[in-house]
């Protein structure tokens, strides 16, 4: 297994359209899936799309931790050749952050329930309902996989930000406020969002 190299906002892998996997009985995906998983932990992320790491195929990994949205965790998931359709129009904004944009945060648009459908690493087709930040990461992947970034998502770009900034200026609401008042729990859970880099 190998750690990967992660391509940043402005290398061309991250603008291209990724292909479709056709070959299932490669053994060169296991091994890159396996890569892939060992390059998100060690970055500390909760999703990766393949063209992050240089390759441009339509694959990627992600999981959901417990307590997200107060909704269910999601165990460590390979998806393949993803295709999404919302639920409904509803919309919710969240921070969110991406390893290939490190140190920045901003508030992203996202359909709250989707279904998706993804071929597993033996070809086989899966069929999933999500919603909340489960339905947020799986568009974020997916996106990746259509050379879209989450700043071309972005309708207010004045909520991008540093997270250490947005850090600092959370504890100074909480200095003023006092902790435990409605709006900073509010304020904290949002940045909690901007630490899961996808
Ligand atoms: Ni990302």
């Amino acid at each position: 297994m190998a750690i990967l190299d992660i391509a940043r906002m402005g290398h061309p892998i991250l603008k291209g359209r990724a292909h479709e996997v056709t070959n299932f009985d490669d053994p060169k995906l296991q091994t890159f899936i396996e890569d892939m998983k060992e390059t998100m932990v060690r970055a500390g992320g909760v999703g990766l799309a393949a063209p992050q790491v240089y390759v441009p195929l339509r694959i990627v990994i992600f999981f959901v931790p417990e307590g997200r949205d107060g909704g269910t965790a999601v165990p460590l998931t390979v998806m393949i050749n993803p295709v999404i359709k919302p639920v409904s129009d509803t919309i919710a904004e969240d921070f969110e952050g991406c390893l290939s944009v490190p140190y920045l945060t901003g508030v992203v648009p996202r359909w709250t329930q989707v279904k998706y459908s993804y071929q597993n690493v033996d070809g086989s087709l899966r069929e999933r309902s999500a919603e909340g930040f489960h339905a947020r990461v799986v568009q974020h992947e997916t996106d990746h996989l259509d050379g879209v970034l989450y700043p071309m998502r972005m309708i207010n770009i004045a909520t991008l930000a540093f997270t250490d900034a947005q850090d600092e200026n959370d504890q100074e609401c909480e200095d003023q406020d006092g902790a435990g008042s409605d709006e900073t729990s509010q304020e904290a859970s949002d940045s909690e969002t901007s630490e899961l880099a996808l």
